[in-house]
């Protein structure tokens, strides 16, 4: 699905921004995220590391669940950045387990993953690109 440029422009200063409230003290690695639902609200999540390691939490999976647990199941896009010590030099792109939590509730042909290294330029994949024969709810039907 085409996405209009000034709302991608939009979606890339509010994760950047998130960054900023990046816990990661001890990979040192900032991710903010900033999710959008299907009617149009906007869920930031930066990544939460954790003394014990496994419970960290990425910045898509805590955006993910801030709008779930706000009663939101469907949505349109989700723009991700980050970079060792905050410096963006290339795309973040989610992690595997961020993928299948995305397959939960997302369309994988029409939700789009927006990357961008901070420089002006990004790029856009649907879920299908990132995820190739994914498992999801309907298989369970
Ligand atoms: N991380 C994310 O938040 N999202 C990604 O897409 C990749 C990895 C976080 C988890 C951890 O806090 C740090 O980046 C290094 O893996």
């Amino acid at each position: 699905m085409q996405m209009d440029k000034k709302l991608v422009e939009e979606m890339i200063r509010m994760a950047k921004n998130q960054m900023k409230y990046s816990y990661a003290p001890y990979s040192g690695f900032k991710v903010g995220a900033v999710l959008l639902t299907d009617d149009g609200e906007f869920y930031t999540g930066c990544n939460i590391e954790n003394a014990a390691y496994t419970p960290t939490i990425c910045a898509e999976r805590n955006a993910f669940f801030k709008a779930v647990g706000e009663g939101h199941r469907k949505f349109r896009a989700i723009c991700i950045v980050g970079g060792k010590d905050g410096a963006m030099t290339g795309y973040t792109a989610p992690c595997g387990v961020c993928r299948q939590v995305m397959m939960e509730f997302c369309d994988p042909d029409m939700f789009n993953i927006i990357l961008t290294a901070g420089d002006g330029s990004y790029k856009i994949y649907t879920l299908k690109e990132l995820l190739p024969l994914g498992f999801g709810p309907d298989d369970l039907r």
